[in-house]
């Protein structure tokens, strides 16, 4: 997996035009501190370089003044924090975050089934990897979160996250098990989610354990969830993508985004509103109604007798 980029921009003192001047100062320094400084040499500078070289001491000097005063402004940044604290020594501030933000936890469980470890290519498991910390933390700062479940968790995988994430085993709010799901969960509450499914999700229903498959396999393993559902006899549905977008683009989902459908619905209480927040914009995704709306639209144009002939022609 290549490691994510780090934001390594670091804000300088200089200002602007010292940044740009760089290169000269560079040579402005040779000559200013250079064995033989003297103020004949200085003269010697064009006005220009003169200015320069005055406007970098200048700098150099107010270096302690400029420490001084940003100590002033953190420390009445400070006071103003403190301000915002009632007398009963209530924080204020985070007091109406935290009410703006009732956390009221889904009874829904939503397993992600890691047991096509060894069907994945080490990239696609990195990938996966990076797919299940999303969810983890969309969960974390879901107003909804649901009781989130990783079984079967070894081989690739398992590795990804002990050399990449060590982090994970302190990991909250989750349940990570090496199990099968059927050995964690009782089969009757088992719904597979499953694109294949000729079953088509209406809502849901939170005391069932929804499963999707921890995959990532550009569709070279078409059906094997459904085909897994089937063999183990337990329920399976797909998103009812069909009945509210239209996309440019296959139904197929990666794991983080049927997570956040699901997240999203049991905030939203839509599925319309849902699927538009999640979906990612490559997919293409038009709402059904609006483009029924075009397909009137174009029958009413169509149907007009307004149209000149030359209108028609274009049409046909
Ligand atoms: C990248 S897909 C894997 C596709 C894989 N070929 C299969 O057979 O499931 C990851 C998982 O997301 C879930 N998923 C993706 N699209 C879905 C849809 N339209 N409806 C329901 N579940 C979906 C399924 O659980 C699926 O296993």
């Amino acid at each position: 997996c290549s490691p994510q980029m780090a934001d390594d921009s670091v804000k300088s003192e200089a200002p602007a035009q010292q940044q740009q001047d760089n290169g000269d100062n560079k040579s402005l320094q040779m000559t200013a501190s250079g064995n033989g400084e003297t103020a004949s040499e200085n003269q010697s500078l064009s006005k220009r370089q003169r200015k320069k070289l005055l406007k970098q001491q200048k700098w150099e000097e107010e270096r302690e003044l400029r420490k001084h005063r940003r100590k002033e402004r953190k420390q009445q940044r400070r006071l103003q924090r403190q301000n915002h604290q009632d007398e009963d020594g209530v924080d204020t501030q985070s007091a109406r975050k935290r009410l703006c933000r009732e956390v009221t936890p889904s009874s829904l469980r939503l397993i992600v089934d890691c047991s096509f470890d060894n069907l994945m290519l080490l990239k696609d498991v990195c990938k996966l990897h990076k797919q299940i910390q999303r969810c983890y933390a969309e969960n974390r700062r879901a107003l909804h979160p649901v009781q989130f479940y990783l079984t079967s968790l070894g081989g690739q995988l398992k590795q990804s996250m002990d050399e990449k994430d060590k982090g994970w085993v302190n990991w909250k709010d989750i349940t990570i098990k090496t199990q099968h799901y059927s050995e964690v969960v009782a089969k009757e509450d088992l719904i597979y989610l499953t694109s294949d499914s000729p079953n088509v999700l209406e809502e849901l229903d939170e005391k069932k354990a929804y499963v999707i498959g921890g995959l990532v396999d550009h569709n070279h393993q078409k059906g094997i969830t459904f085909e897994r559902a089937k063999e183990l006899g337990i329920g399976h549905a797909q998103l009812p993508l069909g009945s509210f977008v239209k996309m440019n683009s296959r139904k197929v989902l990666a794991v983080n985004h049927v997570f956040e459908i699901i997240l999203a619905y049991l905030e939203k209480g839509s599925w319309q509103e849902a699927f538009f927040t999640i979906l990612p914009q490559r997919k293409g995704a038009v709402a059904v109604l609006d483009e029924t709306t075009a397909q009137e639209k174009e029958d009413k144009d169509s149907d007009s007798d307004t149209d000149t002939p030359e209108q028609t022609e274009k049409k046909a």
